[in-house]
């Protein structure tokens, strides 16, 4: 999989890529993410790739000849499964959706900034709007990251046991169960019992009522 971020703020994003799991997921071949500075695609010589809104208003919108520029160029080099643009205003991102974005191939993300883009990007290039919740945020990188945070970490192979995945919150309409590591006993605070049992099927269905109560005190409407 290729995910080609589009951004004017590339610096923000950068070093999220550089590290931990995403770092390795690169490095190992299972994603290559291509950050791209929208002003390298300005069409003047000051670079500039906003401007004011035609009807007035406070804020700066991002023009489209930038965008336009960077996405037809990306497009020309390889065939891309979905232009997403982050927006406040598009469909909430939750983990079925990014189960389904996993199994595609290549990726454009679209960061928005200021006032957002020009409609007419949105109109001509994208093909998905996604919100990552109902707050907005100063621009679209941060959305980014976490968009493609979650996609890279279903990747086959990037997680080293291939199964934690299918463990996460949410897989099954779930809440992950809680979980323990050593020292079993920390100030008279005891790991339950079970987990030491060695017993894997009743650790299984302890793990799954745990879950289960979790999810029903925590997130009723997951289970609806
Ligand atoms: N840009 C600003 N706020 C956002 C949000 N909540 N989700 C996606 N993109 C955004």
């Amino acid at each position: 999989m290729r995910i080609d971020i589009v951004t004017c703020v590339p610096s923000l994003l950068d070093s999220f890529f550089a590290h931990s799991i995403l770092k390795r997921a690169q490095q190992g071949g299972f994603v290559e993410v291509v950050i791209h500075d929208i002003r390298d695609y300005s069409v003047n010589k000051h670079r500039t790739i906003d401007d004011y809104a035609f009807g007035g208003g406070a804020g700066m919108v991002l023009q489209i000849e930038p965008i336009a520029r960077c996405i037809r160029k990306l497009q020309s080099e390889r065939q891309y499964d979905e232009v997403i643009y982050l927006t406040p205003d598009g469909e909430l991102m939750q983990q079925r959706m990014v189960n389904q974005l996993s199994l595609k191939g290549n990726l454009i993300l679209l960061c928005g900034h200021y006032k957002g883009v020009d409609q007419r990007v949105r109109d001509l290039f994208v093909t998905k709007e996604v919100s990552i919740g109902d707050y907005v945020l100063s621009g679209g990188e941060l959305a980014a990251a976490v968009l493609a945070d979650a996609i890279i970490r279903l990747l086959p192979g990037v997680l080293n046991d291939e199964t934690s995945a299918l463990t996460d919150s949410f897989q099954d309409n779930l809440l992950a169960p809680p979980v323990y590591t050593r020292p079993a006993d920390f100030e008279g605070n005891k790991v339950p019992e079970i987990l030491m049992s060695g017993h894997e099927a009743k650790i299984e269905s302890w793990r799954y009522e745990q879950s289960l109560r979790r999810t029903k005190e925590r997130r009723p409407d997951l289970l609806e």
